[in-house]
């Protein structure tokens, strides 16, 4: 299997999504027993859903949150705390996962691309109340309401159709752009997403654009593979720990 050499020039991006959880027991959204499988994706993840049915939103976050509750960090979420333990303010983790499991095993340098499931706010974008930690599964049928305003409360993710925080995009951006203005080797991995979704998707077409290399892990071949320099099929708690070459 190909290495991937981490050293002092090296400056690495990565982008995980639901591949990188799956061997922990988290479910993934596409393929073979993803969430989304005979399941209208707007209906749960898409203002409108929630509009029509916030019961059903809440039942489906409700079971996510007790799902992501059992299960722990596996050796790919391990290997890029080690990863950044090495190359310090020269690593960056954007992830599309909402379960939480970087920063458990350890990560910091963490970017929340489409929010925290164990996040919650109000939906009433006017109202002062500041997003808040909530592990609460609630129980069926129930719809928490805000306690500043009564509008009703919303698990704190950016759903299909909605804006991630431009803080977070100019993050990242800041992190690539800093790599190359310093001269350094600037590297972009992702692993266990179907790259499907924007605008993750298009980091990997932006760090080409910028010089950098492209490296993907993944269990299937995607379109978007098509897009990386280097792909290692594979699960990532296999491949992730065996990967990287700290020197
Ligand atoms: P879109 O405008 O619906 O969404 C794009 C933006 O929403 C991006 O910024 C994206 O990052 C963000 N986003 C919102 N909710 C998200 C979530 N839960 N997870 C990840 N990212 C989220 O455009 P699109 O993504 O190109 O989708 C077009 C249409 O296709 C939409 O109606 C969408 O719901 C649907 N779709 C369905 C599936 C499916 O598996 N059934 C997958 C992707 C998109
Ligand atoms: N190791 C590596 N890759 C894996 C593993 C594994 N053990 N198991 C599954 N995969 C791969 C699958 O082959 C698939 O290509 O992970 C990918 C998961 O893709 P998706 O389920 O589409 O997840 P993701 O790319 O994170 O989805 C993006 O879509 O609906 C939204 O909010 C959701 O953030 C998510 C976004
Ligand atoms: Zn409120």
């Amino acid at each position: 299997m190909e290495t991937l050499l981490l050293d002092s020039k090296t400056w690495l991006l990565v982008l995980t999504g639901a591949g990188v959880s799956a061997e922990s027991g988290v479910p993934t959204f596409r393929g073979l027993n993803g969430l989304w499988e005979g399941q209208p994706v707007e209906s749960v993840a898409s203002p409108e859903g929630f509009a029509k049915d916030p019961l059903r939103v809440w039942r489906f976050y409700s079971q996510r949150r007790a799902g992501a509750a059992e299960v722990s960090p596996n050796p790919g979420h391990t290997a890029l705390v080690e990863w950044e333990r090495h190359l310090g303010d020269r690593f960056l983790l954007a992830t599309q996962n909402v379960d939480g499991l970087h920063r458990r095993a350890g990560s910091q340098r963490v970017v929340e691309m489409h929010g925290n499931l164990f996040t919650t706010r109000c939906s009433n974008v006017d109202c002062k109340r500041a997003p808040f930690p909530d592990t609460t599964v609630y129980p069926d049928g129930t719809v928490p309401g805000c306690k500043d305003c009564g509008s009703l409360l919303r698990p704190h993710i950016v759903w299909f159709g909605e804006y991630l925080d431009p803080a977070d995009l100019e993050r990242i951006q800041g992190f690539a752009q800093r790599a190359v203005s310093s001269g350094g080797r600037l590297v972009f991995l992702a692993a266990g997403t179907s790259g499907v979704v924007y605008p993750a998707s298009g980091m990997v077409d932006q760090v080409r654009a910028m010089g950098g290399e492209t490296w993907l892990v993944n269990l299937e071949t995607t379109e978007s593979a098509l897009r990386f320099k280097h792909f290692i099929q594979g699960k990532s708690g296999e491949v992730l720990p065996k990967l990287g070459r700290l020197v």
